[in-house]
């Protein structure tokens, strides 16, 4: 592999983009695309975003034109909430989970009187549903049914990271692996999965990959609150009702479709009866969440996140939920009433002057009366991770070319950045030094915020916040506490998917 040959060819064949002139360089580049015949939307494989990282044989900023997209109003809004479908345990044995994921292209008929769209999905299903308990073994088949490598990635698992999907573990298209791993205690809580394939993850996402990973504590004192899942993905559709490929604004910001969905559902209808427990994942590309949950209305209290359950619950009337994060919150109506559940414009300062942010409505609420439910003062205790034996920095850079940094580099799958050691605490300062948002997500671990810092000032988290991934506002800078307990490679990233997938990746060996 060479990746000074490569990165030679992507800077001079980009040398003409300045952050002024996108336009005329993504037509240049539309010429030189294999792809580029993206123009009769008759079912094809849209052309990957490939990017100028890893061991790909070819590489370039290959990104497409922008296409014209249906209106929001093409999708039918206000249904219920759907309830994704549970993936069925196929082992008879008590203690154990079974399950088959198969990626395939399928048909779905989304738009009335339009072409049915071509997604690719686990089981011909959106967003399937594992539930397990703690302490069982799990063993899921995975067969790849796309036309491309893949792999599938336990976002929030603590599993081996042979097990784990890297990107170095691809599942050959037409070939299957056994995903197989012990769900442990530490491991309750609200996860997901998802593809980790080298040069494909934002693509494999947004044509549909994705599912819910549920890890239930037999021991969870709140495990009597009637519970919802929502998850939020977006959508992009074009005019012939199929997924465009990503075009260049995308790929430098990050891609968000038009259609901000729950549960595959535009602005559905949510019942609230009594007090419930809403599990919320930010399965977006890149959207930004910033959920409000009117005071007036309803009473909210922050549960668990990424790290499962808080020491203590929190009440909130807002939280920002950035792709990658989940969120469980506790919410008792204060009336019989309903509400829209809004995500207010959040400004990520997206390059190449897009349209100003808005408030979304993402759905309506209707509140019945019904039981209320106190919850514990304690919900459990977060270990200490005890005084850091290393400290790393990682910095986090853009330039004009749609390049995409940790520490000065661009992701190399054959390259080690970081050698821990297993069982050993380190503090790492992850630095945004950029104008934009980015989030940092590390696999193989959560880890404890100890310090934000930003315009000088430093503040500390209000609770104990275990984390897997976090937002940094720019020029933000966090530090955190982490130990890795297996050995093996883990990445560490942005999740924005397109800003992962040109290069905003490390990873570390923990041996
Ligand atoms: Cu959600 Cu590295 O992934
Ligand atoms: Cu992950
Ligand atoms: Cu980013």
């Amino acid at each position: 592999m060479n990746q000074t040959g490569r990165r030679k060819f992507l800077i001079s064949s980009l040398s003409l983009m300045t952050a002024g002139a996108l336009y005329p360089l993504h037509k240049a580049l539309a010429n030189t695309d294999e792809h580029t015949g993206h123009t009769g939307h008759t079912g094809h494989n849209p052309a990957p975003e490939k990017m100028n990282h890893g061991s790909s044989t070819h590489s370039t900023h290959t990104t497409n034109p922008p296409v014209s997209l249906l209106p929001v109003s093409a999708l039918p809004k206000g249904l219920p909430l759907p309830q994704l479908p549970k993936l069925r345990n196929e082992s008879k044995q008590k203690g154990k989970f079974a399950a088959t994921l198969t990626a395939a292209k399928t048909q779905i008929p989304l738009i009335s009187g339009m072409a049915a769209t071509t997604m690719w999905l686990y089981n011909k299903t959106l967003l399937p549903v594992i539930e397990v308990s703690t302490n069982d073994s799990v063993n899921i088949r995975f067969n790849n049914h796309l036309q491309q490598d893949g792999t599938i990635h336990w976002h929030g698992l603590a599993v081996p990271a042979e097990q784990d999907g890297n990107p170095q573990d691809p599942v050959a298209p037409g070939s299957s692996f056994d995903y197989q791993f012990q769900i442990t205690p530490q491991m309750a809580g609200t996860h997901w999965f998802h593809p980790h394939t080298h040069n494909y993850v934002a693509q494999q996402v947004y044509m549909g990959l994705a599912g819910i990973f549920i890890v239930r504590d037999p021991a969870d004192p709140i495990a009597h609150i009637p519970e919802q899942n929502l998850f939020f993905s977006d959508l992009k559709l074009d005019d012939q009702a199929q997924i465009p490929p990503n075009d260049m604004m995308d790929v430098m910001n990050g891609r968000e479709g038009q259609f901000a969905l729950i549960n595959g559902a535009l602005e559905p209808q949510i019942t609230l009866t009594g007090t419930q427990r809403w599990r919320m994942w930010n399965g977006n590309s890149a959207r930004y969440l910033d959920l409000v949950f009117p005071e007036n209305k309803v009473t909210a209290y922050l549960v668990g996140n990424d790290g499962g359950l808080l020491e203590t619950p929190q009440k909130i009337t807002s939280i920002l939920l950035t792709p990658g994060e989940r969120a469980e919150i506790a919410l008792t109506p204060v009336a019989e009433q309903s509400f829209n559940l809004i995500a207010r414009a959040y400004d990520r300062d997206k390059m190449g002057n897009p349209p100003p942010e808005q408030d979304r409505v993402l759905a309506k609420v209707m509140m019945k009366s019904g039981k209320k439910i106190e919850l514990p003062t304690k919900l459990r205790t977060i270990p200490e991770l005890g005084q850091p034996k290393v400290k790393r920095q990682v910095v986090y850079t853009e330039d004009s070319q749609m390049n995409f940094y940790i520490n000065g580099k661009i992701y190399d799958m054959n390259r080690i950045d970081f050698f821990c050691k297993v069982g050993e605490t380190e503090e790492w300062e992850v630095f945004n030094n950029s104008h934009m948002d980015h989030n940092f997500h590390l696999h193989g671990t959560h880890f404890l915020v100890t310090e934000f810092e930003r315009n000088d000032k430093i503040t500390k988290p209000s609770y104990k916040m275990l984390k897997d991934t976090i937002n940094l506002k720019p020029y933000e800078k966090i530090r955190i506490l982490m130990k890795q307990n297996h050995k093996g490679i883990r990445m560490f990233h942005c999740h924005i998917l397109e800003h992962e997938n040109a290069g905003m990746m490390g990873q570390l060996l923990a041996q």
